[in-house]
């Protein structure tokens, strides 16, 4: 597909993961065709121009974590593939991972197939990772179909969520050595879905009702636990971890462990986790004690610190928004029962803006790490760069022009996301993209969206060859 027109940007400064250069950047046909320092009108005779004067060129954000339109607890999340990705691209995420999660005893291709039809009315770039919630003969097989032939590199894996998609020891066992032999990534929500269980039980039995129940079923051991065991399984089979949404200093203890000792184990956190505390829970209105509902819950003030640290020490390397939007009224499934309060907050149009803020305005980021922890690492994790999460030639052109003066106030009066509740309200932040392309066009300027459905691709995601090291399961005795 042709975009038809080039595009111009001028007087900006490119910002990538390694270096800042004020330089122009010629766009043509869906990807970047030329950056110097100045590139004439006349070169680029017809292109659209834009004047980047004061302001950033940076690799448009690539959020690894989002569940649009899922089909969770009972209930389906409000925000679409549509709505979505748009709300993604007002924020400049311009590529999302999102998640096919079949029901246990469905097969992995038929989700798969489901999810990429619900996706095709996305508006920006996406890709999918796929979870792995039962086992057997078909599940072995299919993993080899999806990574060699529908472009996935990664399995998720949820350690919460008993009796529904839960996997045990036994599944990540065996996905993890399948993952190794196929070069797919494993990706875990490390939580002990067991203890979990257990503690919602207890809490019940005592008389916790309300939304206070969901954090108290759910302390940071429960998390420590589970990474700590997760980390181990990697280790035995050999693989690299990705982590996801991680929130407890517990489980980024188990992080800097592994590292040190040379495992390559990486780390997500959510920008939500980075600023709201648990204090969320405790606040008089039901509803909005109900809105911050997620897993893992809001952490205790102590938490938000070290993972900023560690953000900022590279013990954490990406960031993510795990959208999953439910209305007041579908969180209202568990006014009588925190159990059964849909799991799930919104933020994919709130991550950069609230990072750039809290993160580079702070002095915690400079703007090379902005870009790293925002584009650039989750590309090479999910190995997708330099096509993705960075600016150079060849290169996409799915870029965010960010002015560094522009202000907002963020709330769910005014997003873009479908969802009415937003838990970032009333945050003032300095720094929002002034200008969002994806494939070379320019999709939302002056505060607009100009999106068009469908127009988003499917990226596939190659399977890492390095990883299959086969070794002898037993030590033989050779004369
Ligand atoms: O509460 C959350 N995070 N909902 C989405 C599913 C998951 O655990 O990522
Ligand atoms: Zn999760
Ligand atoms: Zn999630």
């Amino acid at each position: 597909m042709t975009t038809g027109k080039q595009l111009l940007i001028k007087n900006g400064t490119v910002v990538n993961a390694d270096q800042s250069v004020v330089a122009d950047v010629l766009c043509f046909d869906g990807v970047i065709q030329k950056i110097a320092e100045n590139i004439s009108t006349d070169e680029a005779q017809g292109a659209e121009v834009i004047d980047a004067s004061g302001q950033y060129i940076m690799p448009g954000g690539i959020d690894p974590h989002t569940h649009m339109q899922l089909p969770f607890m009972g209930t389906v999340a409000s925000e679409d593939f549509y709505t979505g990705t748009a709300a993604g691209l007002a924020g400049g995420t311009t590529m999302i991972i999102d998640f096919v999660i079949p029901n246990p005893q469905q097969s992995l291709l038929e989700a798969y197939k489901q999810w990429r039809e619900w996706a095709e009315k996305s508006v920006s770039d996406y890709s999918f990772h796929v979870a792995i919630t039962w086992w057997d003969e078909s599940v072995h097989r299919d993993m080899q179909t999806l990574v060699n032939d529908y472009g996935v590199n990664s399995f998720k894996h949820f350690m919460a969520y008993k009796n529904a998609i839960m996997a045990d020891d036994e599944i990540l066992f065996k996905s993890f050595s399948r993952s190794l032999e196929l070069g797919a990534l494993p990706t875990v929500h490390a939580e002990n879905g067991e203890v979990v269980f257990q503690l919602q039980k207890k809490l019940i039995d005592n008389g916790v009702f309300g939304a206070e129940g969901h954090p108290q079923s759910r302390p940071p051991e429960v998390e420590g636990e589970a990474a700590n065991r997760v980390a181990r399984i990697a280790e035995v089979v050999d693989i690299p971890l990705y982590i996801v949404h991680v929130s407890t200093k517990q489980a980024l203890e188990v992080i800097s462990r592994c590292r040190h000792e040379g495992q390559q184990v990486f780390g997500e956190v959510l920008t939500s986790h980075l600023l709201i505390d648990e204090s969320v829970y405790y606040e008089k209105d039901w509803a909005s004690r109900a809105a911050h509902v997620m897993s893992p819950p809001f952490r205790e003030k102590s938490h938000l610190d070290a993972l900023w640290k560690a953000l900022q020490s590279g013990n954490l390397h990406t960031t993510a928004t795990d959208h999953c939007c439910f209305c007041a009224d579908q969180k209202a499934a568990g006014k009588e029962d925190f159990r059964l309060i849909p799991n799930g907050t919104a933020g994919i149009e709130n991550r950069m803006e609230v990072l750039w803020h809290h993160g580079v305005n702070a002095g915690r980021l400079s703007i090379n790490d902005f870009v790293r922890v925002t584009s650039t690492n989750t590309a090479q994790i999910f190995n997708i760069y330099p096509r993705k999460g960075h600016i150079q030639v060849g290169a996409d052109a799915d870029i965010v022009i960010w002015d560094p003066k522009k202000s907002k106030t963020i709330s769910a009066k005014t997003h873009k996301q479908n969802v009415d509740f937003n838990v970032f309200e009333g945050m003032e932040v300095n720094g929002c993209p002034s200008h969002t392309i994806s494939g070379g066009k320019i999709v939302y300027i002056n505060d607009e969206l100009k999106v068009e459905k469908g127009a988003g691709k499917y990226v596939n995601r190659p399977p890492f060859p390095a990883y299959y090291k086969p070794r002898p399961l037993h030590k033989r005795y050779d004369k």
